[in-house]
């Protein structure tokens, strides 16, 4: 696909089936990933990849770190945490390893892994899969982080799931550019 004809399409799939890619065709996306633009070269960029039954792994840490934030466990809750993993075949974590650094500012570490993120939501959506980015509860706080086994200075910033795509698959927003461009002259 033309480069830029796969960013103008990239289409957010929120019902996802079997196949996701395999491990060949992730390293090739992983490759495009770490390509994002990054502020004196400190690589924030890790990835945690889950897929098949490792997705109840990660369920257990959702758990988890429902339970250490104080959110009372309750049977409703439990079962959309335990469930939330098997949304999709695949699960990517996205987690920022943060560094001190006297010119590089969190925020432009996390910047950059969201760069990642959608170099990796582009790469899927040319090679003929789809995805969503999903945050919710389950980011950005030091619980999810210590439930992951992730070193304490790591944020976690999201998380994309991914597959095929099942079932519609929603129109592309048209969008107005006058209203997010001005153009001086
Ligand atoms: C940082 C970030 C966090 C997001 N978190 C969620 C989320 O938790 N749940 C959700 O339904 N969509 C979430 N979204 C939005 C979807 O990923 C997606 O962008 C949205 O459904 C619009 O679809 P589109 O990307 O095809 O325009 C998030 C997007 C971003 C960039």
């Amino acid at each position: 696909m033309e480069t830029l004809k796969a960013i103008q399409t990239r289409n957010s799939v929120a019902h996802l089936s079997e196949p996701a890619p395999s491990i060949e065709e992730m390293e090739e996306v992983y490759k495009g990933a770490l390509r994002a633009p990054d502020h004196a070269w400190l690589r924030p960029w890790k990835y945690i990849e889950i897929r098949g039954d490792a997705r109840k792994k990660l369920a257990d840490s959702f758990i988890k770190a429902s339970i250490s934030s104080g959110e009372e466990m309750t049977d409703e809750l439990r079962e959309k945490l335990e469930k939330a993993p098997f949304r999709a075949p695949m699960v990517i974590v996205l987690a920022a390893d943060i560094k001190e650094h006297p010119k590089v500012p969190k925020i432009e570490q996390i910047i950059s892994l969201g760069a990642s993120g959608q170099n990796i939501l582009l790469a899927l959506h040319d090679i003929g899969y789809s995805a969503v980015w999903r945050t919710g509860k389950m980011a950005f706080n030091k619980h999810i982080t210590e439930a992951l086994e992730l070193p304490p200075n790591y944020e976690v910033i999201g998380y994309l799931y991914v597959g095929t795509p099942s079932g519609n698959i929603k129109k592309l927003p048209e969008l107005d550019l006058t209203n997010h461009l001005t153009r001086w002259e």
